[in-house]
């Protein structure tokens, strides 16, 4: 059985160590998982006055890749302890009209990046609170809380050691399983 997996990279800056690590966990993830990155940056703030029939195009196309996929993957930097403004405005799009939330029941990931020592911690701790009332079952360990970021890659932007490599295929082999046992197919 193979499922689709969208992707959300909490960073829009070009070279992003989030995104760094999403194409990383791709590569290391078993290859019944398939990966598509669906892109925040440009999504209009969302206003419940404007979700209408003239709705922006941008939040429809934010939903319907939603929809279409299996399950959702977030790697995302911490700013000031929580999730980056672009990310929450796209949980939010994503989750309104009311009743139709495109996140639900969607099993999730949450890897949190940081160049600093505690890996983003505060960051991934909202994200999970924010995940659990749009009913995405998030996988409870492993938890990933990626801490010096940066030195752990290599100047091409891989992983530079073994154990992380290790790790961070680990959490792709149990997300596939997390998948497979609380998807809706
Ligand atoms: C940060 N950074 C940061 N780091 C951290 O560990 N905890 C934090 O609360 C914050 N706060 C914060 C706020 C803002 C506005 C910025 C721009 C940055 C530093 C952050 O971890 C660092 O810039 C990362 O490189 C951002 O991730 P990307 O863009 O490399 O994916």
């Amino acid at each position: 059985e193979s499922f689709k997996v969208a992707v959300f990279v909490g960073s829009l800056r070009k070279d992003s160590l989030s995104r760094k690590y999403a194409a990383e966990l791709a590569r290391l993830a078993p290859p019944s998982l398939s990966f598509t990155t669906v892109e925040i940056g440009n999504l209009p703030y969302y206003d419940p006055d404007a979700d209408n029939e003239t709705a922006p195009k941008s939040w429809q196309h934010l939903r319907r890749q939603i929809k279409d996929a299996d399950a959702v993957l977030f790697v995302t930097p911490e700013y000031n302890r929580s999730i980056p403004a672009a990310l929450k405005n796209a949980l939010d799009v994503a989750s309104r009209p009311y009743g139709q939330g495109a996140w639900n029941g969607k099993p999730g990931l949450v890897v949190s990046v940081s160049p600093g020592g505690m890996g983003g911690y505060g960051a991934a701790q909202h994200l999970r609170q924010i995940l659990s009332v749009v009913n995405v079952p998030v996988m409870a360990q492993p938890e990933a809380y990626i801490g010096n970021a940066d030195k752990l890659l290599g100047s091409d932007g891989t992983v530079n050691n073994d154990a992380t490599r290790k790790f961070l295929e680990l959490v792709m082999t149990k997300f596939a399983a997390w998948i497979a046992a609380n998807g809706s197919r």
